[in-house]
């Protein structure tokens, strides 16, 4: 948690922001997984972690624009959740803690909310994205469950966008932690990369390091030798000498802010010529893209670029062709590279998402680019100092995608599908870093994971 000054001010900024009317911010709940007290780890929804800071199920937080006033609706615990969970603090001290001197039971959030309508005031929320929370905000508001998210608010959701896309020296520090922390999960994981060591093996002592030094990884871990699906959580096969394992995870710090690292590694410490090749493309295009890092470019046009410097290392092995330039107009690097070249991180992993990514990652200016791959760009605005982003090409040889694009003739004119077709069974490349931008251009946050083929291929080997 930060000073209470923090969230007194943030509070205050969002509400000469939204200008009137009744702001609510629902804290998560605990979750079941099996039965009502078997319970799913707690997560804090993270825009009530930015504005109240509490980190306890239960909770709702209340911002009444007009009257100045903070409050937290939550119950008090009784004697036998005492007998259970020990002794707990009042709600009225856990507000107190984040500057919020008014509290009140739960069963009062609906009458509060109710007068506020009555007096045709404004009700600002963000768009639920848990079935509890839903259903909760539909009681009080007398909105239909499905219908909830409709009502959500373009003023606030852009109010906070506006506010939690910059992050100050605290956040960057939390961050900076859940970086440290996911350097060792990534050194460990390179050390690990021996062939007959089960995948499953792997995760497991990753995610017992994210658990070790704050609140777990901050996303599943992805990591695996078919890493040609992009999100691949199967960890069920034992490594095989030559293949590559991708392993994309990151930690969550204790104060729930993201790291989100991707490297690959060579099962046995050494890579193919054919791997290397390969490797050292998605390497070209990391650091391209982090080379053109700075306030005021479009992230659009940084991934754009990435995109060429794929193209262009992919035609010169052949497995592309034509004008560089055109290719990537037309999409056809996205057959090798599917998705976008990073997303914003702070609390969230892919930050505010449940806000809708056409609120976090465009604006007027810049709007998503409807293009198979582009598409999946997550951020393409102009980015400012104090942004947090990942920057994460790849090359993948995904069979069931250079299948479907061969026998359609997509793109055929950039695409040797013959040549591609010599790679399937290759898996995936991706490498990922989290990067800060700065007032004059951009730094790596934490530690740069090895990255280097060489040095990848020294860490596996225990050097
Ligand atoms: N690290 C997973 C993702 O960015 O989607
Ligand atoms: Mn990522």
């Amino acid at each position: 948690m930060f000073s209470k000054e923090t969230y007194i001010q943030r509070r205050a900024t969002l509400r000469n922001k939204i200008g009137s009317g009744l702001i609510l911010i629902p804290g998560n709940h605990e979750s079941p997984m099996n039965y009502t007290d078997n319970t799913y780890h707690f997560r804090q929804d993270s825009t009530f972690l930015y504005y109240f800071g509490l980190d306890l199920p239960g909770m709702f937080g209340v911002i009444d624009v007009d009257n100045n006033l903070d409050l937290i609706y939550a119950n008090d615990v009784d004697i036998e959740d005492i007998i259970w969970m020990g002794p707990q603090k009042s709600v009225a001290e856990q507000a107190f803690a984040v500057g919020v001197d008014v509290s009140a039971p739960l069963e009062k959030l609906g009458q509060t909310v109710e007068r506020a309508i009555k007096a045709g005031k404004r009700v600002h929320f963000t768009p639920p994205y848990r079935a509890e929370n839903q259903i909760q905000l539909s009681n009080i508001l007398g909105i239909k469950v499905s219908n909830i998210k409709q009502y959500a608010s373009l003023v606030l959701i852009q109010a906070i966008v506006s506010m939690r896309s910059i992050k100050d020296a605290a956040e960057i520090a939390e961050i900076e932690l859940a970086c440290d922390t996911g350097y060792e999960m990534h050194i460990t994981a390179m050390k690990m990369a021996h062939p007959g060591t089960m995948e499953q093996q792997i995760a497991g002592t990753l995610e017992g390091i994210a658990l070790s030094k704050g609140t777990g990884t901050s996303f599943p871990i992805i990591l695996t030798q078919n890493g040609e699906t992009l999100h691949n959580h199967n960890h069920s096969f034992p490594l095989e000498a030559g293949r590559l394992m991708i392993v994309d995870a990151g930690a969550e710090s204790n104060g729930h802010y993201a790291s989100d690292f991707t490297r690959t590694i060579p099962v046995g410490g050494k890579f193919s010529q054919k791997q290397k090749d390969i490797y050292n493309i998605v390497l070209a295009a990391n650091n391209k893209a982090f080379s053109l890092t700075k306030p005021g470019v479009t992230y659009q046009s940084v991934h754009l670029q990435a995109a060429r410097v794929i193209a262009s290392g992919l035609k010169e092995l052949g497995l592309m062709k034509g004008d560089v330039d055109e290719s990537v107009a037309n999409g056809a690097h996205a057959l090798f590279f599917p998705h976008g070249l990073g997303h914003m991180m702070g609390l969230d992993v892919h930050d505010m998402e449940d806000y809708g990514q056409i609120h976090v990652g465009y604006d007027n200016e810049i709007r998503p680019i409807d293009q198979f791959g582009t598409a999946y760009l997550r951020l393409g605005r102009r980015l400012q100092p104090g942004f947090v982003i990942t920057n994460e090409p790849g090359i993948y040889f995904i069979p069931a995608l250079i299948e479907k694009w061969e026998k359609e003739g997509i793109n055929k004119d950039f695409i040797n599908f013959d040549k591609a077709k010599s790679y399937l069974g290759f898996g995936g490349i991706r490498l990922e870093d989290n990067v800060l931008v700065t007032e004059t251009g951009a730094r790596l946050l934490g530690k740069r994971i090895p990255i280097n083929p060489e040095e990848v291929e020294g860490v596996v080997a225990g050097h």
